[in-house]
């Protein structure tokens, strides 16, 4: 018969012991950092999505607190790999063979639309494109991201709208 105390003495160790798991939490170089020219822009993207989409991370508390680390580390690996604004080189090519990024996923949409698409310019359209619906949407950030960063988060959609244009000013003409 397991006690009451055993399970909780077991749970503590558990928790314990998770914790020795090696993670992989990294800050890559930036390869390729997006060049903003609205710094208003630039500041809501650190503000709200730089925690997982560039090779900035400041790892907060609970980066370090398994298995929520596991959790979030992820997190951050999926998203850089979706949109990188460190790399936007990286971001802009996802989209080739086995591609993992959002440009791929774009190319299919597209493709099975009928349409076709070529060349970095339309990549940055897809991009631009992308953030823009996934705020409107409210799938960016992620709902769990407003528990530790509410105000971070929350953007207007006035704000919204200063981020897309940023980031089309910025990345269009490259
Ligand atoms: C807490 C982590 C986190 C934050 C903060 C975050 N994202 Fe994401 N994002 C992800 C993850 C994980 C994915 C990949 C999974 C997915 O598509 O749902 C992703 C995917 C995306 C994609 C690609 C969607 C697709 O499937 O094509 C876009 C665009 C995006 N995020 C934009 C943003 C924007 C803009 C912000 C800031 C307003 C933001 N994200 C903040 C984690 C995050």
């Amino acid at each position: 018969m397991f006690s009451l105390k055993r399970i909780i003495m077991g749970l503590i160790s558990l928790f314990a012991v998770i914790q020795l798991v090696p993670v992989n939490r990294t800050n890559p170089p930036e390869a390729d950092p997006i060049v903003f020219k609205n710094p208003q822009a630039e500041a809501l993207a650190k503000r709200a999505c730089y925690s997982c989409h560039a090779n900035t991370n400041s790892w907060d508390w609970y980066s370090y607190i398994a298995p929520v680390s596991w959790i979030y580390i992820d997190h951050v690996i999926v998203g850089r790999q979706k949109l990188n604004f460190s790399d936007i080189a990286a971001t802009m090519a996802n989209g080739g063979e086995g591609g993992e990024g959002m440009i791929s996923r774009a190319h299919a949409e597209e493709e099975a639309a009928g349409g076709t698409t070529a060349g970095t310019q339309t990549n940055a359209g897809e991009i631009v494109d992308n953030i823009a619906e996934t705020m409107q949407e409210g799938s960016m950030p992620p709902s769990y991201f407003y528990l530790t960063h509410r105000a971070d988060a929350t953007l207007t959609a006035a704000e919204q709208q200063i981020l897309v244009d940023g980031v089309r000013e910025a990345l269009t003409g490259r």
